[in-house]
């Protein structure tokens, strides 16, 4: 049984490609080509792709991208299997994420979405993101405006 504190987060690696394939085609309308993931894989100093794995086997259900670079934060792509949506996983990843890019030092993370994708602007909402603004005509098949949406993170004491 698949529960939230049996999936953990570990950097994606080019063995992971074919499952994660499998799931942003399953997730997106455009999904994003195997260049791009290997992009963000080889990408070290800026891009920070994590998969979603179940224990003990190792079993790949999702992912989630995000970029840090000089105290901002993107996340880029998130997605998880659809078999297992719905059971907290998301919800868990996206918080050790969050968790994550606060420790990095960011003042606030953004991202994308289509204003029809209730579970993920839900999620988001149930997480502290707001409405910043919307990016005109962003999303095609079907064409959407962007929604984009920021967190932001609280100063440490003493800052
Ligand atoms: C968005 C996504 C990652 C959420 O992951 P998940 O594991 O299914 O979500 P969880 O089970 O952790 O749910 C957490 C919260 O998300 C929201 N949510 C999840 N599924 C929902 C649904 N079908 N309807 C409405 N809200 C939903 C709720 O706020 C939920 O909190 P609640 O249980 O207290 O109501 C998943 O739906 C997904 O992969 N979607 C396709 C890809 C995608 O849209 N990615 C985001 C692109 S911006």
């Amino acid at each position: 049984m698949l529960s939230p504190s049996s999936c953990y987060l570990r950097r994606m690696q080019e063995r992971d490609l074919p499952f994660i394939l499998e799931i942003e085609r399953l997730s997106f309308p455009n999904p994003w080509h195997e260049s791009s993931f290997r992009g963000e894989i080889e990408n070290l100093h800026i891009s920070y792709p994590s998969v979603i794995a179940q224990r003990p086997h190792d079993r790949i259900i999702g992912y989630i991208i995000f970029w840090y670079l000089a105290d901002k934060a993107q996340i880029s792509n998130f997605a998880l299997h659809p078999d297992f949506r719905g059971l907290g996983v998301g919800e868990s990843a996206l918080k050790k994420t969050l968790g994550a890019i606060r420790a990095m030092g960011a003042r606030h993370v953004v991202l994308e979405v289509r204003p029809s994708n209730t579970p993920a602007l839900s999620l988001y909402h149930k997480h502290g993101f707001v409405l910043l603004g919307t990016q005109q005509g962003y999303y095609q098949n079907p064409p959407e405006d962007a929604l984009v949406m920021i967190r932001y993170f609280a100063p440490a004491q003493g800052d």
